[in-house]
């Protein structure tokens, strides 16, 4: 690749040369090839000139380059399987079978994944609450370092920042706990590729000192489904390992359309991105300007939580929780009203709020649509006179279960199915998540308690989806 080619441009050189191919994939750019042929055009396998994402040294090394220019950091990894793959392979790479690694309870699947795979000790940290909202605070580096004085030989820490609704930890307080004891700091920032890009954003996690940060591009920046970065600093983490675990864990014929779409991702942020982010910045403020006149619907901002009682650092504008708690409509109902009568698909909902992901590729005309519904949709709201228990899923996340048995021996014991509602007191042997965004509410080794599974029920009732339950309303547990 030349100096500012992209590697789509590369591709589209290719498709239109001569070049005639003898090899995979087997459509052969061929335009007979069915409806998706016109895809298959840049579509190709590792052939000359276009080097091989396991032992990146030309093309894709350079492309890759690209995105470490962008973020700063020491290396920067391409992936095709979605942050997920990230996740795997940081923490297979930062612990081994047996050794213990202290995570935030409010973690996605995939890092209860790699305890399994990996076959780990599992230490939780419980996230406190932001109750105005009902979604998890930030992580606190004080009870950090707390747990890891409880638990010693604990190898990684992984946290999760920005959440799934947009809140930051403070993650230079939080490397320097983790690291003055001589442990990795991972940080699932895949909710914040866009982080350190702008002086109108956050940080982010690379510039606070994680070893190991996950970016899932797909998620806010505009580049395809499944791509994502992973991000090494410092000199804690095994770097031949961390290969090692990519090339087992990524597929062996990663996707050319994939790598351009990242490839041209970092280069529009190049180019474009300072223009964007302010103009994302400034739909912001105008939105904050029209929802601040709202009455009964509240947009969650780090000037409406109370600093001194919760351990948040920041709140990414880009994530917009709508809140109608102690209200007479659900979060669930509020995002069937702006799909329905307004088209505006909201990102997820749930009883007390729906969030909505804006992006910098989101025009005024997208934020201006949201205040206007929201404004409208206001003033058919009312205080609710009933008294209405929230069961939202930071509330389910926040119990502490009790744990029999480390989670990947109880993933690997025997199964049996039994219905949920007669499941107190046993181990389970899967997980039963809330999703989005796919945490864990029971883990593989822990107990059902009646409370948790009054909770499971309560979120099916309401239509939330929760999965690990099969319609028939049963679980696996391990058997007896
Ligand atoms: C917090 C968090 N981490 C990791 C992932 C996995 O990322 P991906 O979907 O890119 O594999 C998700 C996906 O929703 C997530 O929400």
């Amino acid at each position: 690749m030349t100096a500012g080619r992209s590697l789509y441009q590369a591709l589209s050189d290719y498709a239109a040369s001569d070049f005639y191919p003898c090899h995979m994939p087997g459509h052969k750019r061929n335009p007979a090839g069915g409806e998706m042929a016109d895809y298959h055009k840049i579509d190709i396998t590792e052939i000359e000139g276009f080097d091989n994402l396991h032992r990146a040294e030309g093309i894709l090394k350079e492309a890759q380059n690209r995105a470490n220019r962008l973020y700063g950091a020491d290396e920067t990894f391409f992936l095709i399987n979605g942050g997920s793959v990230g996740v795997l392979a940081s923490v297979m790479a930062s612990a081994g079978p047996m050794d213990e690694i202290l995570i935030a309870r409010n973690c996605h699947k995939s890092i209860y994944h790699a305890a399994i795979l990996q076959g780990l000790i599992v230490r939780y940290y419980y996230p406190k609450m932001i109750s105005e909202y009902d979604i998890c605070d930030g992580v606190s580096a004080k009870d950090i370092g707390a747990a890891l004085d409880t638990y010693p030989e604990v190898k990684a820490v992984v946290i999760t920042s920005p959440t799934y609704e947009g809140i930051l930890s403070d993650i230079p307080g939080i490397a320097a706990v983790v690291h003055g004891r001589g442990k990795i700091l991972i940080v699932d920032e895949t909710h914040g590729s866009h982080f350190g890009l702008s002086p109108h954003l956050p940080e982010g996690a690379i510039a606070g000192g994680a070893d190991l940060v996950i970016h899932s591009l797909h998620k806010t920046l505009p580049s395809m489904t499944q791509t994502a970065l992973l991000h090494v600093n410092g000199g804690r983490v095994d770097r031949e390992k961390l290969r090692g675990y990519l090339s087992m864990l990524q597929s062996s014929s990663p996707s050319y359309v994939l790598m351009a779409s990242m490839d041209s991702c970092m280069k529009f942020l190049e180019e474009r991105g300072q223009e964007r982010f302010a103009a994302m910045r400034g739909h912001y403020e105008s939105f904050c300007e029209k929802t601040a006149l709202l009455e009964h619907i509240h947009i969650g901002k780090m000037t409406n939580v109370s600093q001194n009682r919760h351990e948040l650092k920041g709140w990414d504008i880009g994530k917009i929780v709508i809140s109608v708690k102690g209200m007479n409509m659900t979060g669930k109902e509020l995002g069937d009203i702006l799909r329905d009568t307004y088209h505006l698909e909201m990102e997820m909902a749930t009883d007390t709020y729906v969030l909505a992901i804006m992006t910098l590729m989101d025009e005024a005309e997208g934020w201006q649509r949201l205040a206007d519904a929201l404004c409208e949709i206001d003033g058919r709201i009312e205080e609710s006179t009933k008294e209405t228990g929230s069961i939202s899923e930071k509330k389910v996340l926040g119990r502490q279960l009790k744990s029999r048995m480390p989670l990947a021996r109880a993933f690997h014991s025997d199964w049996e199915t039994i219905p949920l509602l007669k499941a107190a007191g046993r181990i389970a042997a899967g997980f039963i998540n809330l999703y989005p965004p796919g945490s864990p509410i029971v883990a593989p080794g822990e107990i059902l308690d009646e409370a948790v599974i009054r909770q499971i029920e309560e979120c099916r009732r309401t239509g939330l989806n929760i999965q690990g339950v099969s319609e028939k309303g049963e679980i696996v547990a391990v058997a007896l």
